[in-house]
């Protein structure tokens, strides 16, 4: 249980990471701070995972309304807050905080956002998806917020990974919560055989990402309709969008999903539901 502090300081909120330098969260509140002429402040803070309790348990009173939450406190955080909603408790994993009736909230945003972005880019693509088949390319920590947001709108799920146990896992993980027999593991070697009876294909691995090896997949047995997504936000149009892209089929690339995934946080922290505009996307783009 935390509590305010009361003052006429302006409404602050923190991502906590460690290490925390690269992250962009900062650039997008910032920037809808700016826009909207409110007086707050969003800060990165580099939090050690010793430290993790005493900075949860104390940022009430050090005026933090809440907060993102990054690797490699998704997890542990769970350990700090009070009242955990249902998306996080499924996930096992939390990127956003705030405080509500004096107690710390934890959810999970990221499936939100993944399917936000599609949403704003492709409207009513999974309404207009008779198939709602999706294959998933890798099982890490990013993988299950998007298989869950797709498991709400009726996909069922095939998820393939270099490591099969990770697919496996998450497998269990989904059978658990009782979507038993609409999520299963492909093997690796397997991914550009099974695509098509699929409607999308996400990339969740770091592949093909600047600095790390292509993904290697090839397209061509993919649906013309299927659409085609990537988490990698750099490069923009990674080798997987583009290959989709040059085969006719609609894509949408992995920046908005950072952008959304931020609207829910900043509306709680701030008390205004902030616009992923292509403003913000060039500004994110270019710091
Ligand atoms: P996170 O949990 O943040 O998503 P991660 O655990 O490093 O990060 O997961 C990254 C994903 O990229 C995993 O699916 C990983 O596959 P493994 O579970 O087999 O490690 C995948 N990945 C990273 N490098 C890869 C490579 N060279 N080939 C295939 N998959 C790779």
């Amino acid at each position: 249980m935390s509590e305010q502090k009361n003052g006429t300081e302006p409404k602050k909120a923190f991502v906590i990471g460690f290490p925390i330098s690269h992250s962009k969260s900062p650039i997008i509140h910032n920037h809808w701070l700016t826009s909207k002429q409110l007086s707050g402040k969003y800060e990165k803070i580099s939090v050690d995972p010793h430290d993790l309790k005493n900075f949860i348990t104390g940022f009430a009173q050090d005026g933090y309304l809440g907060g993102n939450i990054t690797i490699p406190h998704k997890e542990t955080v769970l350990e700090h807050v009070d009242v955990i909603h249902p998306t996080a408790k499924r996930l096992k994993a939390a990127n956003t905080l705030w405080i509500e009736d004096g107690k710390i909230h934890a959810d999970n945003t990221d499936g939100y956002g993944f399917l936000a972005n599609i949403d704003q880019n492709k409207p009513n693509w999974d309404q207009n998806d008779p198939i709602k088949k999706a294959l998933i390319l890798g099982a890490g920590g990013a993988s299950r917020p998007i298989i869950d947001g797709l498991l709400e709108r009726g996909f069922q799920i095939a998820v393939t990974n270099r490591t099969k146990a990770r697919s496996d896992a998450i497998v269990d993980l989904f059978n658990d919560l009782g979507f038993e027999g609409q999520v299963y593991a492909i093997d690796w070697k397997e991914r550009s055989n099974v695509l098509s009876d699929r409607s999308l294909l996400v990339n969740t691995t770091a592949l093909g990402m600047t600095g790390q090896p292509e993904l290697e997949i090839d397209l061509k047995t993919l649906s013309e309709d299927a659409l085609v997504t990537d988490i990698v936000y750099s490069p923009l149009k990674t080798d997987l969008l583009l290959q989709a892209e040059k085969q006719g089929n609609p894509i949408v690339d992995g920046l908005g999903m950072l952008l959304h995934q931020a609207v829910p946080g900043f509306e709680r922290w701030f008390g205004s539901r902030p616009e992923v505009t292509d403003h913000l996307r060039k500004l994110v783009l270019s710091a």
